[in-house]
Formats: structure tokens, C-alpha cells, sequence
């Protein structure tokens, strides 16, 4: 029998030992088997009073969410308690904003596994700590569009799929309909080539990519980024639902206030670039430079906005020195999990008076905010975006000033 004290980053409870233990909350008392510092299959014995049933009909089976069995609220306080640990670590603290929380049924992109079966396939999440794929038709956190993309998934995956492999299938949701990019699968060939083709037609996909070359594409897959139409490259990043983005368009908005010349690092397609090119002057750093052509296209297009500069760089070798940040006045920066030491020394060495900072890692955020408060910035405010429903993951934003 051991007690919950709380819980890891990975939304499992952890007693003491440690020992860790799944889909439980602080203060339960649980029993079980232990193997190797894990309860896998525990007996409730004293359940928490913020525990509820998991609204899901899958969640039992399917490793997709990990936190469906405690009160909303709970989730979100466990999420901001993440940062400010991270914080914490680095001899930081925040004010925080009022959370962003996503809305169900709002993710626009999710990666489905798939396997042939001998008759038909098996698409969906993997099951908890398992290969063992998982049907979700009636998963609470994807978007319509992508739930009714479920049968054709499978239907291309009894087609072209195998037996003994396991497809990856990257569904997006654009504007001009389903952007999906597969890997794992056959080599490609002439006839594989024709074939695919045929299908995407007849399953009226917007783009089929295979192995990371695009196999047709009926129109553009674009998405409305503020006054644009941005075509990103297959497999391109993009925020995992519309509303985060929203809300983190609005957080970085505000953090950057009105300055007429930002960088805006770690760019993408121009999820922030687009927005603020409606008031100020941008130049957009980004290491693939797929993603920057689509952003300038789509830039081209639109009416109404400011210059948009951009540059393909990497910024972990080759972060903006602080000469070259001199004529910012405000920057925005948004690195993958890694974080961004390298361009954050840079800036902290810099003058911008303002930074917008958008990370999905607090801890590679947190050890990057230590580093701009020592050059003399102040952690204004923080705000945590829950665009990952029911996971562990958290996304934040937050303002430096100087
Ligand atoms: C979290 S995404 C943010 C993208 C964009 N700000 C958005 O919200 O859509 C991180 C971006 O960093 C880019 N990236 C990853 N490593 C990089 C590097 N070493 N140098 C420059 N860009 C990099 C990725 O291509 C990706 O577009």
C-alpha cells in the first residue's frame, strides 16, 4: 500500500521509493504490483476527491491522454505548477495570466499510427506503454474533420500499408482541406507513385505526401495566418490547435506592445510574423528554409501589411549577435523543445527593451529565462496555453522587458 505524493512530469503519480505510478492523484492510496520502480495496474483504495470519471470512451486503453481522470481545474494548476517549478529550479518566480484552454474537439493536426491487418488495418493513438494500436473514433480532443478522417486513414493503410511495419500518418486540417504526410511505408516506385495518386484524388485529400515527397496535391492546403494564405511545407510546424494560437497571437502581441521593428526568431510559417506585420516591420529567422518560401509567398499575396524580411539560419550555431539586434525593438523568439541558449546569451547581451517568449518546454524556458534575467531583463508575466488537452505537455508565453 503506498500514498501518492504527486505528480512527475509525466502526469504519473509518484509515491515514495520513488515509485511510479499511472493515471493516479496526490493523496490516493494505491496498491499493486511494483516492478521496476512501477505500479502499472494499481487498486484505487482511497480515491482522491478531484478524481472524475474519464469523460473519453477510449481513455482505459489509449496512450493519446494521461490526465483525464482529475477535475479541469486540477489539470490546469498542475500545468502552471510545472512552470513555476521550473522557475523555482532557476531562482524564478512569475506573475501569471489568466490560462488559455483549448477548447475539445480543436486539434487541427495529430499522428496517427496504422498497420495492415489481414483483413482491413487498425488506425489510431498507440495504447498506453504498448505497440498495441488504438481505435479512436470518439476521441474528445480531435477536431471533427479529423475523427471523420479516420476510416480513409484506414483505408489507405489496408492498401499500401504492411503487415509487420507501422505507418505514421501526420493528418493536418488546412483551410482548403486534409494535408496528410506519411512515413514508415513502401519504397516509392512508379506504379506505389500512380496508385497513391489515383487514391488522393478519389479521397478528395488536399496533399498527399510519402516519405516526405509530396504525391499530389489537388490545391494548396493553405491556412488563413492573419491577412495571408500560408501554403507550409508538408510536415511544417503549426501550433496544435487554432485557438492556442489565438491566444498565443494575442500573448505575443502584447508582449512585444508597439514596436515598429521586430525579429521575430524561430519563425516558422509566420504564426507571429503575419499578425504583427499588420503594424510593424518584421524580419523572420528560421533554420528551414521551406517554411520561410511559404511564409514570403503568402506575404506577397496579402494586402495590407508591412515589409516582411526573412532569413534561413540556424540558430543554435548561428544565433543574431547583439549588432545585428540592434535595430529591433522588440523581439519574438519560439524555439523547439531544445530551448535557445546560444540566440538567448545573444539577446540577453542585446538592448530590445522587449521580448515575447513562447516555449513548449518550461524547463529549457525556465534555464533561458535565468539567462536574460542575469542581462537585466525582468520576467514580466507568464501564461500557460493548454493546447495539449488531457496530456502532460504545457505551452506557455511570457513577456521580458528591459
Ligand atoms: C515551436 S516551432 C515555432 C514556429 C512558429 N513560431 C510558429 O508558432 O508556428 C519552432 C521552429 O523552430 C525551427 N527550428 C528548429 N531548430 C532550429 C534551428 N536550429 N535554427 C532555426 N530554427 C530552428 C523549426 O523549424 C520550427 O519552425
Amino acid at each position: 500500500m503506498i500514498t501518492i505524493l504527486r505528480l512527475g512530469h509525466h502526469g504519473d503519480g509518484i509515491a515514495e521509493g520513488p515509485v511510479f505510478v499511472p493515471r493516479t492523484l496526490p493523496d490516493e492510496v494505491v496498491t499493486g504490483e511494483i516492478v521496476q520502480g512501477r505500479m502499472d495496474a494499481p487498486r484505487i483504495l482511497t480515491p482522491s476527491p478531484l478524481r472524475i470519471k474519464a469523460p473519453c470512451p477510449h481513455y482505459r486503453n489509449c496512450g493519446g491522454c494521461a490526465l483525464q481522470h482529475a477535475q479541469a481545474k486540477f489539470v490546469t494548476d498542475w500545468k502552471e505548477g510545472v512552470i513555476r517549478q521550473a522557475l523555482a529550479a532557476q531562482g524564478l518566480s512569475a506573475e501569471f495570466r489568466t490560462p488559455h484552454i483549448s477548447d475539445l474537439h480543436s486539434r487541427r493536426r495529430a499522428s496517427f499510427s496504422g498497420r495492415r491487418l489481414k483483413r482491413g488495418a487498425l488506425v489510431g493513438f498507440h495504447a498506453r506503454a504498448s505497440d498495441v494500436i488504438t481505435p479512436v473514433p470518439d476521441c474528445l480532443i480531435l477536431h471533427p474533420d479529423l475523427t471523420a478522417a479516420l476510416p480513409l486513414l484506414e483505408e489507405l493503410t489496408a492498401r499500401f500499408g504492411a503487415r509487420k511495419t507501422t505507418l505514421s500518418l501526420s493528418l493536418t486540417r488546412s483551410d482548403a482541406g486534409l494535408d496528410l504526410a506519411v512515413s514508415g511505408g513502401k519504397l516509392l516506385d512508379d506504379a506505389l507513385r500512380a496508385e497513391l495518386g489515383q487514391w488522393a484524388g478519389q479521397a478528395g485529400l488536399a496533399r498527399l505526401a510519402w516519405e516526405g515527397e509530396v504525391i499530389a496535391q489537388t490545391q494548396p492546403p493553405f491556412h488563413q495566418i492573419a491577412r495571408a494564405q500560408i501554403t507550409p511545407p508538408s510536415g511544417g510546424f503549426l501550433q496544435a490547435t487554432k485557438p492556442a494560437e489565438q491566444a498565443l497571437q494575442i500573448a505575443v502581441s502584447t508582449a512585444v506592445g508597439n514596436a515598429a521593428q521586430i525579429v521575430d526568431l524561430f519563425a516558422g510559417c509566420g504564426t507571429f510574423t503575419l499578425p504583427l506585420a499588420e503594424r510593424a516591420e518584421m524580419h523572420a529567422v528560421e533554420g528551414d528554409a521551406d517554411m520561410l518560401r511559404a511564409l514570403d509567398a503568402g506575404w506577397r499575396q496579402a494586402t495590407g501589411l508591412k515589409r516582411i524580411t526573412h532569413e534561413a539560419r540556424d540558430l543554435f550555431r548561428r544565433p543574431l549577435l547583439p549588432a545585428e539586434l540592434k535595430r529591433f525593438e522588440a523581439a519574438v523568439i519560439d524555439p523547439p523543445r531544445a530551448g535557445a541558449e546560444a540566440q538567448t546569451v545573444a539577446l540577453a547581451a542585446s538592448t530590445i527593451p522587449r521580448i515575447a517568449a513562447v516555449s513548449c518546454n518550461p524547463a529549457t524556458f525556465a534555464r533561458d529565462a535565468k539567462i536574460l534575467v542575469a542581462g537585466g531583463y525582468r520576467l514580466e508575466w507568464v501564461q500557460m496555453v493548454d493546447q495539449f488537452r488531457f496530456s502532460p505537455h504545457v505551452e506557455l508565453a511570457a513577456q521580458f522587458t528591459r
